[in-house]
């Protein structure tokens, strides 16, 4: 099983879509695959025929992960059976909201996590559609992927909200998990006759470099008719629906080329990595388990920069982290200054942040000039 997460910090550029179209494309390609409704506004839900209400729901999962409450809660979609292939759904919940507070804790984080673990021989593909935020449910949904792709459109505050968006990641992969990786931005809603966009995806490219993925999803009414009708795109009649349909398959197989650059590793038994992680943070702290992820990155991103070369696999990560003699740490209360809320600040012109978290992360890629995740 591989997870992938579908994420932007704003809302409306694409992200339900590029997850609907990409379930369609796994249909089409006859893979086992979940899609997972991380967002209150449930659209994927209503995208895969899923009609509520639903006693069992990504809400009930969140707060208990066990098994017999995320099999009760997974259902299939409307869209029947391919060659070998289904796709089924976690309905979303207006609920979910309540557990997508700003500064979740590290436990917090791992819920979801401990939800696919109980699933994992069910699946080939996992995809999660996230909320328009980096607050808990997005960083949930991180911790428990492998890629995350990132959805943007060629407008004016795109590098801003995508630099954002990519240091956020960087956050998750020093203070919780190196498993994940930024797959890279899709651009959505293209226009080949617009100058403006063209020179937005300029200034995307010059920033990200090959993380822009080279194929664009252009502005196609088919879209919204799929959606609507609650069909995968790639058995909706005509040409332009085909075009479309092809984009899918093209952005699935980059999807799964970038999963076979990684084996897929068994999901982490949560609780054991979390113990791991909490037993860590315990040094110095009562309750670990309320540590929040930017305590989290600021007490381990200093373990981790003493390492001497970035190590991919989160299991040898682990090892070495926990030969790693850590000073104990002061009974400090979390930070006057928390990490910047990233989703919280007003996406409205280059970032100029000096604070302690771009700082950090300086340290922790000497001389890079951008994540290592650009070998992608
Ligand atoms: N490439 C596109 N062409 C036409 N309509 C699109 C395209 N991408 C998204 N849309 C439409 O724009 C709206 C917002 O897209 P959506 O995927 O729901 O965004 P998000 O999930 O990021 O909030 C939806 O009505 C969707 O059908
Ligand atoms: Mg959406």
């Amino acid at each position: 099983m591989h997870v992938l997460s579908v994420s932007s910090l704003k809302g409306g550029v694409g992200k339900t879509t590029i997850a609907l179209g990409l379930a369609s494309a796994a249909f089409a390609a006859g893979l086992r695959t979940l899609v997972i409704d991380l967002d209150p506004q449930c659209d994927a839900t209503t995208g895969l025929g899923a009609v509520g209400p639903f006693d069992n729901n990504v809400a009930s999962v969140l707060k208990d992960p066990k098994h017999a409450v995320v099999s009760k809660a997974i259902v299939s979609s409307t869209w029947g059976k391919s060659a070998g292939g289904f796709v089924d759904v976690l309905p979303g919940s207006p609920k979910s909201v309540h557990y997508d507070t700003p500064h979740p804790t590290v436990r917090q984080t791992w819920m979801l996590e401990e939800a696919l673990h109980r699933v994992e021989k069910d699946y080939d593909l996992v995809i999660i559609d996230t909320p328009p935020s980096i607050n808990a449910l997005t960083r949930t949904a991180w911790v428990a992927s492998d890629r995350v792709l990132l959805v943007t459109e060629p407008g004016i505050f795109s590098v801003v909200a995508a630099e954002r968006a990519q240091r956020a990641l960087e956050e998750i992969r020093v203070a919780i998990t190196r498993r994940v990786q930024l797959l890279g931005f899709v651009v959505n809603r293209y226009r080949p006759a617009s100058k403006e966009q063209d020179f937005r995806i300029d200034e995307l490219k010059t920033m990200f470099g090959e993380l822009v993925l080279p194929k664009y999803l252009e502005e196609r009414s088919h879209l919204q008719q799929t959606q609507g009708a609650a069909r995968p795109i790639h058995t909706w009649p005509g040409e332009g629906a085909v075009e479309v349909a092809n984009f899918f398959t093209w952005l699935l197989q980059q999807v799964r080329e970038s999963f076979e650059q990684t084996p897929a590793e068994p999901r982490f038994d949560a609780k054991l990595e979390k113990r791991s992680i909490l037993k860590r943070l315990r040094r110095g702290k009562k309750s670990a388990e309320k540590v929040t992820i930017e305590k989290a990155f600021e007490i381990l991103g200093e373990e981790v920069a003493e390492e001497p070369e970035p190590i991919d696999s989160p299991l040898v990560e682990q090892e070495v982290a926990d030969e790693v003699v850590i000073e104990e740490q002061p009974e400090v209360e979390p930070t006057a200054e928390p990490i910047a809320d990233v989703a919280a600040e007003p996406i409205s012109e280059p970032s100029t942040d000096t604070g302690g978290w771009s700082f950090k992360l300086e340290i922790e890629n000497p001389g890079e000039q951008s994540p290592e995740s650009n070998d992608n």
